[in-house]
């Protein structure tokens, strides 16, 4: 199968030296990425900025903003079994971008930020690849996650807890939920993202075979 993974962050720039950020590593998606491979997939990666090594076998597309992401996912989109939106897209990126840095004053100053696109939601409904979204959630993990599958028409949203200090972003461990647009759940208890990865693919793989033969809408 041919498998589409985005991973890392987005930078929204403000002025030439500033950006908004956030804190994804990377570190899922890319676990993800080399599950695939040693499973003999085929794997397209979209990265945002990260300080991984890339995992090999799969061809990287770097990107940097949300923007770009969007345009790259576009541009693969159609190549592709299996669509994992792993990256943590900034929902919000500043309304206008200064061409020169921004000078230091002694009054408080606001940006204003207008959302970015989702790349997720924007996603046409009637698609042969599998779509699947992660959530990464502070609290009410299972309906938080719940809506994210339906109004962000997924196949699959994988949720994590972000809360916990040693589980979720930055951490080398996950604990996840898996939520199946049949209604499905499934958890995996807390494990390396290496060893997660490798569960995750395969549901992944079983989940498209199932929609093609029972035809799950
Ligand atoms: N996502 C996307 N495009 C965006 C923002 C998010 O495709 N502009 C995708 C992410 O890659 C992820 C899923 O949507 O697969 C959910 O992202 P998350 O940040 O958990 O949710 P949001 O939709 O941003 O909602 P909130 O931040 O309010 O939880």
């Amino acid at each position: 199968m041919r498998f589409l993974i985005t991973a890392g962050p987005t930078r929204e720039p403000i002025d030439p030296v500033r950006y908004l950020s956030n804190r994804s590593s990377g570190k899922m998606g890319y676990a993800i990425a080399e599950a695939a491979i040693e499973a003999g997939h085929e794997v397209v990666l979209i990265s945002g900025p990260v300080h991984l090594d890339r995992p090999r076998g799969a061809a990287v597309i770097s990107v940097s903003t949300s923007d770009e992401m969007f345009a790259a996912v576009r541009q693969h989109i159609a190549r592709c079994d299996i669509l994992a939106m792993c990256a943590a897209v900034a929902d919000y990126k500043p309304a206008k971008v200064s061409k020169s840095k921004i000078k230091k004053r002694s009054e408080n100053i606001s940006l204003e930020l207008v959302p970015t696109r989702d790349i997720l939601a924007s996603l046409p409904k009637d698609r042969k690849y599998l779509v699947v979204g992660f959530a990464a959630e502070t609290e009410d993990l299972e309906a938080n996650a719940q809506k994210k599958l339906h109004e962000k028409n997924c196949d699959i949203v994988v949720a994590n807890d972000v809360s916990a200090a040693d589980s979720g972003m930055e951490s080398d461990q996950n604990e996840v939920e898996i939520l199946f647009r049949d209604g499905e759940m499934r958890k995996i208890s807390r494990a390396s993202k290496k060893i997660i990865s490798r569960d995750l693919v395969e549901y992944f793989e079983k989940y498209f075979e199932k929609r093609l033969t029972k035809k799950i809408v």
